[in-house]
């Protein structure tokens, strides 16, 4: 492992990963290599109880109102997909905003093609969701469901939840939030923001291994009502040859990934002894701050989002003048060793909101564990570069 790299790919996957997490999957493989929930030997028994924990940990984390109302999936895709797939029917209207990745975008646009309404509310060019808007949006006909990205993976911007929630509510609809770039850099309390879907992925903030992730259905989501995406053996209710209701089984069909979860439950630990998602996404702030300030100084470098550094999370992105953003970012892998990621983000509804489609952006996105020096460093690099050094 190349200690020596500056990683400000974060946004992509956290890295590095705790050692822990490692060590957990390990351990899990060695010690605990059982089928959770399936047979009811000691292996297996181990391996449940495993899952349940992390289980726990998860609704802990997010105030879910039960741990066994928090399902895992592969990623947040799966779970945007489940929550969009499993609610909505044709003749429901949806309300998006202007700032969501392919993972809601996509599957949207495919439901829209089966007759499902899609409307998107407009975002300013920093990435922030106009309310006004969005209330006359979501007012104007009845809408099962409003899908909001909490923060952009292109500009780091918050969605304002708490409030878009309450108007969402008012109007009828449940509200799905993609937590994808947020979780474990942002507080999140589904009660208290009035989330009733919250899809989160486990490789990013929380420190977790790809192949984790999940679903939190909030009370006002009724399980029975919801179409699962797969079908398939729980190792509950093995008479019926219909889906199981029971919670979180009725989502979960197939062996789980519980050597992934291991590692996500270790991440967990992780970020918890990092002071948790406030004080790592303080950190993780100022770091973007230092990049912010020491990026605008340079000539030509055009910074996007919000400067309001209360209102984002740390994704910076950016472009140089007279530079393609693949050269920019191909320089800073090879001449310096800094690691970003370059073009649309899988994310083009938000690069056409804030004026950078088809091009893109720059991206850095600086994690618990970068220093203010390697911020330094990145500064200096992109000046050398701006510059045509
Ligand atoms: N959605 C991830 C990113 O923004 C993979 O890079």
């Amino acid at each position: 492992m190349n200690r020596d790299l500056i990683y400000l790919d974060n946004a992509a996957t956290s890295w590095p990963k705790p050692e822990a997490v490692g060590r957990a999957m390990v351990a899990c493989l060695e010690d605990e290599a059982g089928n959770p929930g399936r047979s009811g030997h000691r292996l297996s028994l181990a391996a449940s109880r495993r899952v349940y924990a992390v289980r726990e940990a998860v609704a802990q984390l997010f105030g879910a109102p039960d741990p066994l109302r928090v399902i895992f999936t592969h990623n947040a895709t799966f779970a945007v997909n489940l929550a969009l797939g499993g609610l909505l029917s044709p003749g429901d209207r949806v309300v998006c905003t202007g700032m969501e990745h392919n993972a809601v975008m996509r599957p949207l646009r495919d439901l829209e093609e089966l007759g499902v309404e899609v409307v998107v509310a407009p975002c300013d060019a920093t990435g922030r969701l106009d309310l006004e808007a969005f209330a006359r949006v979501v007012a104007a006909g009845p809408t099962r469901m409003v899908a909001l990205n909490h923060a952009s993976n292109v500009t780091g911007t918050l969605c304002p939840v708490a409030e878009a929630a309450e108007l969402a509510h008012r109007a009828g609809a449940l509200v799905l939030v993609d937590a994808a770039q947020s979780a474990g850099s942002v507080p999140i309390d589904m009660a208290a923001m009035g989330i009733d879907l919250l899809a989160f992925t486990g490789h990013k903030g929380l420190l977790g291994p790809t192949g984790t992730g999940g679903l939190i259905l909030g009370e006002r989501v009724n399980a029975a009502e919801m179409r699962p995406l797969v079908q398939g053996g729980t190792g509950s209710r093995s008479a019926m040859e219909r889906q199981p209701p029971d919670l979180p089984d009725r989502f979960e069909a197939g062996t789980i990934n519980f050597v992934g979860i291991a590692g996500l439950g270790a991440g967990l630990e992780a970020l918890a002894d990092l002071g948790g998602p406030e004080a790592v996404g303080r950190w993780e702030r100022e770091l973007a701050r230092q990049l912010w300030e020491g990026l605008s100084a340079i000539p030509g470098v055009r910074l996007f989002g919000t400067a309001d550094f209360s209102q984002r999370v740390a994704v910076v992105s950016f472009t140089v003048e007279g530079r393609t953003v693949s050269e920019v970012g191909g320089r800073l892998d090879d001449e310096f060793g800094i690691l970003t990621r370059v073009g649309l983000h899988c994310a083009p509804a938000a690069h056409r909101t804030i004026g950078t489609f088809p091009t893109g952006t720059v991206r850095l996105s600086p994690g618990p564990f970068n220093t203010p020096e390697q911020i330094e460093r990145t500064i200096a690099a992109v000046r050398r570069i701006a510059e045509g050094a």
